[in-house]
């Protein structure tokens, strides 16, 4: 591998991609792409961990997020996306790295016990559920990473892939395996349209990437703005308005959305006045994504063929590492 810094990104696919994702992460992937060596992965199989019951809706998943991603503007000659469970590498790796770490530091990763509870899992926790941190660490030191795009929540597996990394060195008396760094985006999260703080699925407050020109008309025309802006000649408020938030996010003309604010503050503007502008500017960012996302959507076999060829190059990848790890651990019988 070359000295060229290393970015392993991973997202479970959940469905298709909204504005959210576009301002919390992808965005800043369409940049980082030009920078680094760039591996975008499909974590197919770590949605399973808690979807086992249902794969063809995990599968149908990966190809909504692939085509957002093609669509946004991840340009697969410079980043390598690539579907998880794809890699015989990565539960190879796993199955090593979880003699290295102990059950009770499992049972207190506080990512994992918040979503237990969310999940309302109970007593009937998966058990590949319960060591997905150490899966995600395999993920992460097959690429010998060194940068990892994540939210603040995944900030603990960050800390166990570490943790598994010194171990591992240590232990096998080698320096095999990386430690990383997380790379928290700057950019704050969207709020859903309902003035939610968050944008998410399960809340259906968001606006996809593939929503066409009449939904996304729809959507910002019932958009929760001020809500003591009663009457067009009262002052409304800026801050926190998930309109401005929006404009902020996605307009360009940062005159026009000044006078624009200053104009709600004083009073005399009306909420579909800000609204109209609103819908034109994102029609005017969405419109070449869903363009783009048609034409893959009319040519799957494309997209499945670039799935493919990253697969394939990141099993290459993954397998060097693997190699090593084995060499290391005095698992090379036959040279
Ligand atoms: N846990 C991440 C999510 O919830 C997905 C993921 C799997 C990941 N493996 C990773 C993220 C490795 C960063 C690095 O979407």
């Amino acid at each position: 591998m070359s000295d060229q810094k290393v970015i392993l990104t991973g997202d479970r696919p959940t469905g298709a991609l909204h504005l959210g994702h576009y301002v919390g992460s992808l965005k800043s992937r369409v940049e980082l792409q030009h920078e680094y060596k760039q591996y975008i992965m499909i974590a197919d199989a770590q949605a399973l961990t808690d979807n086992a019951k249902t794969p063809e809706k995990v599968r149908e998943n990966v190809l909504e997020v692939a085509l957002d991603y093609l669509a946004c503007g991840i340009d697969p000659k410079l980043s390598t996306i690539f579907i998880q469970s794809q890699l015989p590498q990565l539960p190879e790796l796993t199955q090593f790295y979880l003699n290295l770490v102990t059950w009770n530091r499992l049972k207190h990763n506080p990512t994992v016990k918040q979503e237990i509870s969310q999940k309302g899992f109970g007593e009937s926790v998966p058990a590949g559920f319960m060591t997905y941190p150490i899966s995600q660490a395999a993920d992460i030191t097959a690429f010998k990473a060194s940068l990892v795009p994540v939210g603040e929540d995944q900030l603990p597996m960050i800390e166990q892939t570490n943790e598994i990394v010194r171990n591992f060195n240590r232990i096998y008396k080698c320096r095999v395996l990386w430690t990383c760094k997380a790379h928290i985006p700057k950019v704050g999260r969207l709020p859903g349209i309902d003035g939610h703080a968050k944008m998410s699925k399960s809340l259906d407050n968001g606006i996809y990437l593939k929503d066409d020109e009449d939904l996304l008309r729809k959507k910002v025309k019932k958009m929760y703005t001020d809500p003591n802006h009663l009457r067009v000649e009262d002052p409304g408020q800026v801050e926190g308005n998930p309109v401005f938030i929006y404009l902020d996010a996605f307009g360009h003309d940062t005159k026009k959305i000044q006078e624009l604010k200053d104009h709600y503050q004083r009073g005399g503007l009306g909420d579909m006045v800000v609204k109209n502008y609103l819908f034109e500017v994102l029609n005017e960012f969405l419109e070449p994504i869903r363009k783009k996302r048609k034409q893959l959507e009319n040519d799957k076999s494309e997209v499945m063929s670039i799935l493919k060829a990253g697969s394939e190059f990141a099993a290459n990848t993954a397998q060097k590492t693997l190699d090593e790890v084995k060499q290391a651990m005095k698992l090379n019988y036959f040279g």
